[in-house]
C-alpha cells in the first residue's frame, strides 16, 4: 500500500509527534481535550488522582464504558520469552499480544511493547503509530525504524538497533486498524468500514484496555508519536490538503526534479483548494509531467538507492545501521510470516487466511478522511499539550516545504527563532519554536521514515523532546 497510496500521501503530511507537557500531566490534558471536543461532559473533574477514574471518565464521556474488558492476568501470558534468531544479551522485557476492542465483532488489535533498557519504571510510555492508512507499526516502526531489533537479510536473524527508542522510553507499537498486520476482525465486513473516526475510537479503547492489563503504567507520562497518515488517528497532524500538495511540487522544483515549465504550469493552472470543482486540463498535464519526472525515484527519500532484489539472501549480510538497506521490508516480511515467530509473539492465534504484509491487503477502502488537521492542532496546543512536528529534509512525499506552508497557516508567533540543532558537532537539522509549545524540527539527511535514515539524530530528537528540552545548539 505504501506505493499505491502515493497520491494519498501527497495530500498528507510529514511526521509528527504529539506529547505531554511536564507541567500538565498528559492524562489530564487528554481528558480535557476530549471534553472540549464536545464528546460529552466529564463525570468528575480532572482533579481526580486515581488512574482508574481517569480511564472511566474518559470512557463515560465517549460512551465506551461497555468496552473495558477484564484484562487481569493477561499480561504474564503476553511476555515474549525469546524471539527466534534474537541476539545474545537482551536486557529489557518484551510483551506482545492481542487486546480486544469490540467483543461482539471479535475485533482485536495486536501490540508489541518494549520496555526501556534502564529504569523502565520511571520512563514515559511512547505510543508509536505508522500511517498509510493501513500500514503496520510492527513491520515499519518496530522492525525497520525505532524498535530494538532489525531483521538481517536472511529473514531469520535479528540484530540489535543501538539507536532504539527504548533507550529513552517504554515503547508501545500498535497495529491499527483491524485488518492491518496481525490485527483482525472476525466480522470481516468491518474492514470496509475503516476510516479516521473508527480507527481513533479503536485506538482509544485499545489504550484503556491495555492500561488495565499493564496497570503499573497508569499515570505515567504518555506520548503519542507517529508517522505520516497516523496524524489523522491521533488527531494531531498539521495536515492540510491544499498546502501539502502545493508544497510537494515546489519541493520537486527546488530539488531539481521537475522542469521550470512544469512548475510554472502548476502554479498557473492548478488549484489545490478543497473546494476547487474540477481541475483544468492544463493542470492535469503538468501534474502528469511531474509524476513522470519522479517516477524512477524513491520519493520517500529522493537520494536513496533502490531495492533490485526480491526475497531474502541465503546467508545474512552484516547490517549497516548508517546505510539503510532498501530491501529491508523483504526481510521483515519473511521474518513475520515465519510461524515460529508468530507463535513467539502470540500473534495470529485465530489462523488468519492471508499472510502478514507491511500494509493491509484486506482493507478495501477508507471511509472518512479529513482534508485538514489544522483545527485539531490548535485544540491540542490550547489544551497545554506539547507538540513536536518533525520532518526528514529529503522526503519528497510529505516534504518540509509542505509542512512549512501548513505551519504558516496556523499563524503562530515564533517564540525561539529558526536555528540549527547539533549532534556530535554536526548539524542534525533545523528547528523553530512557536508559541503554545509547538516545535518544528527537520532532520538533516532523513527521508520519510526518519529513524531508518538518521537513527542517531532521530533518537537525539525524541530524547530531548520527552524531557521537555530544546534541541541542543552546540
Ligand atoms: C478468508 O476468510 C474470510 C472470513 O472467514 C472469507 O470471507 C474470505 O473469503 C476468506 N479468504 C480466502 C482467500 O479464503
Ligand atoms: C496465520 O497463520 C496461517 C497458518 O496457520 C498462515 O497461513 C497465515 O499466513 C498467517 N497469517 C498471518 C496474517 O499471519
Ligand atoms: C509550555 O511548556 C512549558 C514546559 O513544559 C510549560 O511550563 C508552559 O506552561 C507551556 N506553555 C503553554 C502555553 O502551554
Amino acid at each position: 500500500m505504501k506505493s499505491s497510496f502515493n497520491c494519498l500521501f501527497l495530500l498528507l503530511l510529514c511526521f509528527l509527534h504529539c506529547v505531554a507537557s511536564s507541567t500538565v500531566r498528559q492524562r489530564d490534558a487528554l481528558n480535557k481535550f476530549y471534553f472540549n471536543n464536545g464528546v460529552g461532559t466529564p463525570s468528575s473533574s480532572t482533579s481526580s488522582s486515581s488512574s482508574s477514574s481517569w480511564a472511566s471518565s474518559l470512557l463515560s464521556v465517549s460512551g465506551l464504558k461497555s468496552k473495558v474488558y477484564d484484562n487481569s492476568g493477561l499480561k504474564e501470558g503476553d511476555k515474549v520469552v525469546r524471539l527466534p534468531g534474537q541476539p545474545e544479551g537482551v536486557n529489557f522485557n518484551l510483551y506482545a499480544g492481542y487486546v480486544t476492542v469490540d467483543r461482539a465483532n471479535r475485533r482485536a488489535l495486536f501490540y508489541y511493547f518494549v520496555e526501556a533498557v534502564e529504569n523502565s519504571k520511571s520512563k514515559p510510555i511512547v505510543l508509536w503509530l505508522n500511517g498509510g492508512p493501513g500500514c503496520s507499526s510492527l513491520g515499519y516502526g518496530a522492525m525497520e525504524e525505532l524498535g530494538p531489533f532489525g531483521v538481517m537479510s536472511d529473514g531469520k536473524t535479528l540484530y540489535r538497533n543501538p539507536y532504539a527508542w527504548n533507550e529513552v522510553a517504554n515503547v508501545l507499537f500498535l497495529e491499527s486498524p483491524a485488518g492491518v498486520g496481525f490485527s483482525y476482525s472476525y466480522t470481516t465486513s468491518n474492514y470496509a468500514k475503516s476510516g479516521d473516526r473508527r480507527t481513533a475510537t479503536d485506538v482509544l479503547v485499545f489504550l484503556v484496555n491495555w492500561f488495565e492489563r499493564f496497570p503499573e503504567y497508569k499515570g505515567r507520562d504518555f506520548f503519542i508519536t507517529g508517522e505520516s497518515y497516523a496524524g489523522h488517528y491521533i488527531g494531531n497532524a498539521v495536515i492540510n490538503k491544499e498546502t501539502d500538495s502545493k508544497g510537494a511540487f515546489d519541493y520537486f522544483w527546488t530539488h531539481a526534479l521537475i522542469a521550470d515549465e512544469t512548475i510554472r504550469a502548476i502554479h498557473k493552472f492548478c488549484n489545490f483548494s478543497p473546494d476547487a470543482r474540477r481541475t483544468a486540463p492544463k493542470c492535469d498535464s503538468a501534474l502528469d509531467e511531474a509524476s513522470l519526472a519522479v517516477e524512477e525515484l524513491d520519493v520517500y527519500n529522493i537520494y536513496a538507492p533502490l531495492c533490485f532484489s526480491s526475497g531474502v539472501t541465503p546467508t545474512p549480510k552484516s547490517p549497516s545501521i548508517e546505510n539503510f538497506d532498501p530491501c529491508t521490508s523483504n526481510y521483515v516480511e519473511a521474518y513475520l510470516n515465519n510461524l515460529e515467530v508468530q507463535k513467539a509473539l502470540h500473534a495470529n492465534i485465530t489462523k488468519l487466511n492471508y499472510t502478514w504484509s507491511s500494509c493491509s491487503q484486506v482493507i478495501p477502502s477508507w471511509s472518512d478522511q479529513s482534508s485538514t488537521m489544522l483545527p485539531i492542532i490548535h485544540e491540542l496546543l490550547s489544551n497545554g499539550i506539547r507538540v513536536l512536528k518533525y520532518c526528514g529534509d529529503i522526503d519528497g512525499v510529505v516534504p518540509v516545504t509542505s509542512t512549512r506552508y501548513s505551519l504558516k497557516k496556523l499563524k503562530l508567533k515564533v517564540k525561539a527563532p529558526w536555528r540549527a540543532w547539533m549532534l556530535n558537532s554536526e548539524v542534525g537539522g533545523y528547528t523553530v519554536m512557536y508559541d503554545h509549545n509547538l516545535t518544528f524540527a527537520t532532520v538533516r539527511g532523513a527521508g520519510h521514515e526518519v529513524p531508518c535514515y538518521q537513527p542517531a539524530r532521530a533518537l537525539e530528537m525524541i530524547k530531548n523532546f520527552l524531557q521537555g528540552l530544546h534541541l541542543p545548539s552546540i
